[in-house]
């Protein structure tokens, strides 16, 4: 006797009263009209991480150091990542010490006239003065933009992105939770998981900005945040879409 109450009760709680198939038309184009501008929306985000981000490092496509350049910054200054570089054989061992030793300590610009700026002029400027697009880092003007540290994200965009992305980004996944909330052919457990998943990795996505801005190990985590979520509302937005408009409701009354 128990045991068939307690198993119409756990029958009960499997009700929906809503499946995506049955809903009438006006209701599915609603949902149709925003799954696929959110599903171009999320293609076009990729697209912007690409040509942003993915940029950072000079090559194209993301890598763990792109996110490593845009959050933490890069470690020392362009002249002297350059003269470590293809730079290397461009002057004599002590003026590349010099010069490098020079950008280290923050470019001061007493020792431009006096000191650096004859080296450069002898040894940089054949080149740099000459050669159009290159350059002219006997310009001081020019030379700074060479010795700027590069600190990454600053503190104040890291916030203005992160509040922009929890606020926006959540209504995105509420939406597209909601709508799946209709799906059939999912125990509540697993469209729960699937339901919580984009959230839990936005806010890991925004906590390892900040991290990698501090400590640039975490920037793995950033690639794994938005790959977590972009790959759970896909999956929310395909079965939404096809259940939407292929599935046959028959074969779901058991
Ligand atoms: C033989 C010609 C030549 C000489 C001499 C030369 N460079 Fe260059 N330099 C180049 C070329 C070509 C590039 C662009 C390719 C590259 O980045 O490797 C460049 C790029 C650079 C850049 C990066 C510029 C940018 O806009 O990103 C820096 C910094 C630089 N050189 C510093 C120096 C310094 C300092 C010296 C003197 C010690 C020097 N170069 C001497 C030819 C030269």
């Amino acid at each position: 006797m128990r045991t068939i109450i307690q198993q119409r009760e756990r029958a009960m709680k499997q009700i929906q009263r809503f499946t995506l198939c049955e809903l009438t038309l006006p209701v599915k184009t609603l949902f149709t009209g925003y799954l696929l501008t959110i599903g171009l929306g999320l293609l076009m985000a990729g697209a912007q991480i690409m040509l942003t981000h993915g940029m950072a490092d000079g090559k194209f496509g993301l890598s763990v150091d792109d996110i490593v350049y845009s959050y933490h910054g890069q470690p020392g200054t362009k002249l002297e990542s350059k003269l470590n570089g293809s730079m290397k054989d461009m002057a004599p061992p002590e003026v590349r010490m010099a010069l490098i030793k020079w950008a280290s300590a923050g470019a001061p610009a007493s020792e431009w006239e006096g000191t650096i700026k004859p080296h450069v002029n002898k040894y940089c400027a054949p080149c740099h003065s000459s050669m159009p697009g290159l350059a002219n880092i006997s310009d001081k003007a020019v030379m700074d933009t060479m010795t700027k540290v590069d600190k990454g994200a600053s503190v104040s965009t890291l916030t203005r992105v992160s509040h922009i992305h929890l606020f926006g980004i959540s209504f995105i996944f509420f939406f597209v939770g909601w709508i799946f909330t209709y799906a059939t052919g999912f125990s509540h457990m697993v469209k729960g998981i699937l339901i919580l998943t984009p959230f839990a990795f936005l806010i890991v996505d925004i906590i390892s900005w900040w991290l990698t801005k501090l400590e640039p190990g975490f920037a793995w985590l950033v690639i794994i945040g938005g790959f977590g979520y972009s790959l759970a509302s896909t999956v929310m937005i395909f079965t939404s879409l096809y259940q939407l408009w292929f599935k046959n409701c028959r074969l779901q009354i058991e």
